[in-house]
């Protein structure tokens, strides 16, 4: 086992993405705090953790209110003694749109709940790491990061400010044994966010999603994309000692769409 009695907080840990890093980590022997703003999801995944033997805790949270998130990270510091493995997980896919016709409310949105949310997490979750001089904290990123997709810019900005935290965060906390990385995932079939990313393109290409991820598919070098298994693999590979030399990286979760 890779993460044997760790104990790892996963943000968006109900569904999707989340609920994948959660069952992988439980598996691989770690303990797990689960965060959401929708507490039956979490709880179907808790109880799938605790048949795999292992603890699990449910912390219904919205993660871009600061208050929630600090008595989030207190509950879970209080019921397990502490956080080893940080998964900055949850999210928010942008309502597509023109740069030029992008509401006020859909980029503040995108902001606060991609990034500030994020700071908001991290900031709770450090002295605790810090004290202890250990901990590994993994930002959900993505491919929109590094590519060139229209319609969807404050999600973009969002998802290039994480590497961004992610490289500053890593020179803060690395001389206290921290490691900070990124995984950029590219398009994760059967998610809900990415049921809203088809419907937000059809919306504004008319192009329906078969002929798009057909076309998709094709252009990656593995002419197959990702699911939320090949993500939590690479998250439990970032998670673990194997991983145990490396801080302030991105990784490409795509099939091959990047080579940068
Ligand atoms: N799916 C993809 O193609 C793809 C590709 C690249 C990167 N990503 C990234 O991967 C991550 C997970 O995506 P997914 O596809 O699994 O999405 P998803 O199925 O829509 O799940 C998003 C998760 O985040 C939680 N969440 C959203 N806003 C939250 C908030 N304010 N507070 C607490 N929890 C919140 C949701 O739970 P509640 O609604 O219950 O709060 C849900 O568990 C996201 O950061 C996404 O940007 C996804």
């Amino acid at each position: 086992m890779r993460l044997n009695d760790e104990v790892a907080l996963v943000t968006g840990g109900g569904r999707g993405i989340g609920r994948a890093i959660a069952l992988k980590f439980a598996q691989e022997g770690a303990h797990l705090a689960v965060a959401g703003r929708t507490a039956s999801s979490l709880e179907e995944v808790a109880s799938e953790i605790r048949t795999l033997g292992r603890q699990a805790l449910v912390l219904p949270c919205d993660v871009s209110d600061d208050g929630a998130v600090r008595e989030m990270v207190r509950q879970a510091e209080a019921r397990f003694g502490r956080i080893d493995i940080l998964v900055n997980n949850a999210g928010y896919f942008t309502t597509n749109a023109p740069l030029h016709q992008m509401p006020d409310s859909e980029w503040d949105q995108t902001l606060r709940m991609n990034l500030t949310s994020v700071f908001y997490v991290c900031r709770a979750a450090l002295p605790g790491m810090m004290a202890r001089r250990r901990g590994s904290i993994i930002m959900m990123s993505s491919i929109a990061a590094r590519a060139a997709f229209p319609f969807s810019a404050p999600y973009a900005v969002t998802k290039a400010g994480l590497l961004g935290l992610t490289r500053s965060l890593a020179a803060e906390a690395g001389p206290y044994g921290i490691r900070v990385n990124a995984l950029c995932p590219g398009v994760v079939l059967g998610t809900e966010m990415h049921h809203k990313v088809n419907r937000e393109i059809e919306k504004m290409s008319g192009i329906g999603p078969e002929k798009r991820l057909e076309a998709a598919r094709h252009s990656l070098l593995l002419r197959r994309l990702p699911t939320a298994e090949d993500v939590a693999a690479t998250a439990l590979f970032l998670a673990s000692p194997d991983s145990g030399i490396m801080t302030g990286q991105a990784l490409n979760v795509d099939g091959g769409s990047r080579l940068d």
